[in-house]
């Protein structure tokens, strides 16, 4: 466990160092659980999104995507449920007086909540302490444990009133069923048919840590996934549901993650969302443990029937096939790019051992060409001789295909494969004296560190085509 520790230590340290990720407001001492994308955090993280989006959304002929807004109506949170039951119940140490998730320190066997009274019932037959003091934690404390609402308030307009209360989105889900008819007659989609989104939301997480595993502000990329209720045709939630799951997986695994470091985690059925029939997680073994990247839910008809309660608007989908009418089922996978991010760097991160021609101890981070912040890094050997000028047209050309390149010229031409083998760039290409003979350069691979010889002229189709472009 030391050397993970050790291990995530060196990667927080590299992610600041060169642009990755640091925390938010930093010259004031820093935001606790709110992070900030450096040059390179913004490009990989919108390649993410980008890539997400032409996988779920751009090759898909049954989703369409939506961008709805950060605020909605406060209404929108009591249908949803989140005003109610979007809490974390937490205990306050008398000694040290810290506040812990009930959830984070007892087991699922251990305590039950009676959310109509607003209580919770212990039965513990070991000693619980308190993870900050270590002072014990006995029953009476456990009986005081509060609900603590995950939704940040704000007001809308210049009147802080109870009228004016409203919150930030803690989840994207909710546009797409308060959407839903506008989505479906605008779009002329029929069941079974998805909505997609990717966009902020915001929850006031009461554990951080983790570097920005679990941050306050984070974006979600998810889908509603609409199917036939279980009434108009049995099992067509569940079929939905095991193929999302099935893509959901590969979507990471796509990426180049190690198939050996994911998990499925079934939530037991007493610990289920307050909307879910049935959620699987896919979890990730990152240097502090197993933890969530992802989940599919099976959100039945719960969402879009209670927003037709609270708004008193009807969203029956009429199905011409059948001449049926019915409230659609919701199949939803969703996932945080953050995490994406935060799990493609750890599988990617490595330090050479020596054996594979780098010096051992040199680190290269194994990014997945399509997310990788810079695709292409383009060197002169030297800075004379018009080999820069050269290189530099070659990164002018790459960069108007829209390919991510970068230009540099500084330190000797073993720091600069360096220098980008630590940030993930998969191909360097080298200006030479030789290319002033044949107008070619020198391409190298980071993984292989093979070099080959490429015509300059053909460099755009060479990249194009191992980026899959065209
Ligand atoms: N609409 C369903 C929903 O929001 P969730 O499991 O609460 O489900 C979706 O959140 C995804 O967002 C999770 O799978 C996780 O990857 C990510 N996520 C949740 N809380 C997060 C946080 N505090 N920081 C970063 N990512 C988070």
């Amino acid at each position: 466990m030391k050397s993970d520790i050790n291990l995530m230590e060196k990667i927080v340290s590299l992610c600041k160092r060169r642009g990755f990720v640091w925390q938010g407001s930093e010259i004031y001492g820093g935001v606790g659980a709110v992070w900030h994308f450096g040059p390179l955090g913004v490009e990989m993280k919108n390649a993410i999104k980008r890539h997400w989006w032409a996988t779920f959304v751009l090759r898909r002929e049954d989703v369409v995507g939506i961008e709805g807004a950060v605020i909605m109506h406060p209404k929108v949170w009591e249908a949803s449920g989140h005003l109610e039951k979007f809490v974390d119940w937490l205990i306050e140490c008398k000694h040290c007086h810290a506040r812990h998730r009930v959830d984070h320190i007892l087991t699922p066997e251990e305590y039950k909540i009676d959310e109509k009274k607003s209580e919770i019932s212990a039965h513990i037959k070991r000693q619980i302490k308190c993870p900050s003091c270590g002072e014990e934690l006995d029953l009476d404390f456990i009986a005081k444990a509060k609900p603590f609402n995950l939704m940040f308030k704000t007001y809308l307009g210049p009147v802080e009133d109870r009228a004016s209360l409203t919150y930030l989105r803690p989840e994207t889900a909710q546009s797409m069923f308060t959407d839903f008819k506008l989505v479906l007659e605008s779009s002329r989609q029929k069941v079974p048919f998805g909505i997609a989104q990717i966009g902020k939301s915001f929850r006031n997480e009461i554990t951080t840590g983790d570097f920005f595993f679990r941050a306050r502000e984070f974006e979600i990329a998810e889908i509603e996934y609409f199917v036939k209720p279980e009434s108009v045709e049995k099992g067509a939630d569940e079929k939905a549901f095991d193929e999302w799951f099935k893509l959901w997986k590969k979507f990471y695994t796509d990426l180049g993650i190690d198939e050996k470091k994911l998990r499925e985690y079934e939530h037991p059925k007493k610990l289920l969302a307050h909307y879910s029939k049935r959620t699987v997680d896919i979890e990730y073994e990152f240097p502090f443990g197993w933890s969530e990247l992802a989940g599919v839910a099976n959100r039945t008809d719960y969402d879009l029937k209670r927003h037709m309660e609270f708004s008193g608007r009807d969203l029956h989908y009429f199905d011409e096939e059948i001449k049926e009418k019915f409230i659609p089922y919701v199949i939803e996978p969703t996932l945080g790019v953050e995490r994406v991010m935060l799990a493609v760097i750890v599988d990617g991160y490595s330090e050479s051992d020596g054996s594979d021609g780098r010096e051992k101890g040199e680190v290269v981070m194994h990014l997945h060409p399509t997310i990788a912040p810079v695709q292409v890094g383009c060197f002169p050997l030297v800075k004379k001789d018009k080999l820069p000028e050269i290189a530099k047209k070659i990164y002018k050309g790459l960069s108007e295909k829209r390919i991510r390149a970068y230009y540099d010229e500084s330190g000797s031409i073993g720091r600069r494969y360096r220098r980008q083998d630590e940030v993930g760039t998969p191909w360097c290409v080298t200006v030479d004296f030789e290319s002033l003979k044949d107008d070619s350069v020198t391409v190298r691979d980071r993984d292989t560190l093979k070099q080959e010889r490429v015509k300059i002229k053909e460099l755009n189709d060479y990249f194009f085509s191992k980026l899959n472009l065209s």
